[in-house]
């Protein structure tokens, strides 16, 4: 089974815009296919990966100018830090789960294949799925769904799962689904059910949050002209990235200066964002919903 294929990888790579002998951190190692392409065109530079899943070391290479951190990014800049790296050139994150966490059945992220219902990247994490879904409060759930899973429908969704725990807790795919099938709208299910399993796995992993502690301390570590690459998934995960880049902030609001000139930290590189070419999509459907943002330190 193959643990992952990159999404965007040309395009991102060379949005790093990379210098031979530069330090660069690629934050979701994953398989390693943006990775091994940093290492490919850097010669003397140095590249340390990060991912929170231990499965992701298996795909680490030996190589003298690599380093994997099996750490959440959102420690990025104690991490370096403790590894002597006050600052760095560029930095890549490839956001959302790998296929190889997609795809195996025991880690419930997915709702083709009934499973327990667990959805940590972190195995060692100590919330999961199954523990939000028995213990979060009828309104709270409903803002999970709504904010995170973007379901317009999120009271009754909630509503239908605080009915089910009652009579039994909730610990399989199959559970949630039995509780709010009858809530999926016709010919659209699948959707439906991706935007509910969307909204749990952000809460488990808390998905927007650390993205967001981030994307501070990657501003804070990259040095002038460094370059910030961002591949997302979803709509929410893409708003905090490209208001980030835009105004240094996460509402979006812009700061102006005394002139009058609006203050940012980054040059934007990519206005719109990069979607994958028709190419791509032919040999891997699953980069479908990616879109790549670059922007460089001021
Ligand atoms: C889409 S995959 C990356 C694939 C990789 N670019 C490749 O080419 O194989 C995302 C990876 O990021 C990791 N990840 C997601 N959020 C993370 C976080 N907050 N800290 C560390 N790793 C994270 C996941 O465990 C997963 O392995």
């Amino acid at each position: 089974m193959v643990y992952h294929i990159p999404a965007l990888l040309e395009e991102s790579i060379d949005g790093l815009n990379l210098k031979p002998d530069g330090i660069y951190v690629d934050v979701t190692f994953g398989g390693g296919g943006h990775s091994m392409e940093i290492l490919k065109r850097i010669k003397k530079g140095r590249l340390i990966a990060f991912d929170q899943d231990d499965d992701a070391l298996a795909n680490a290479p030996a190589d003298k100018r690599f380093l994997f951190l099996n750490q959440n990014f959102r420690f990025l800049k104690n991490n370096l830090r403790f590894e002597g790296i006050k600052s760095v050139d560029g930095l890549i994150a490839d956001l959302g789960v790998s296929f190889h966490q997609f795809d195996e059945p025991s880690r419930g992220f997915t709702f083709r294949q009934d499973a327990p219902l667990d959805m940590r990247m972190n195995k060692s994490g100590t919330i999961t799925a199954v523990h939000l879904l028995n213990t979060m409060d009828e309104s709270s759930l409903a803002d999970l769904f709504y904010n995170y899973g973007e379901l317009i429908n999120s009271r009754r969704i909630a509503k239908e799962i605080v009915a089910l725990r009652t009579i039994r807790p909730l610990t399989t795919v199959k559970d949630i689904i039995d509780a709010v099938s009858r809530l999926a709208p016709h010919r659209q299910e699948h959707k439906f059910y991706a935007k509910l399993f969307q909204g749990l796995r952000i809460a488990v992993n808390h998905e927007i949050d650390f993205l967001k502690e981030m994307l501070e301390q990657a501003l804070d570590v990259l040095n002038p002209a460094g370059r910030l690459v961002i591949i997302t998934y979803h709509s929410l995960e893409d708003r905090v990235v490209k208001n980030f880049m835009r105004t240094g902030n996460f509402d979006g609001a812009e700061k102006k200066d005394f002139y009058g000139n609006i203050e940012t930290p980054f040059r934007i590189i990519t206005r719109k964002g990069i979607t994958p070419a028709e190419e791509e999509l032919a040999i891997n459907r699953r980069a479908r919903s990616a879109r790549l943002r670059v922007a460089e330190k001021i």
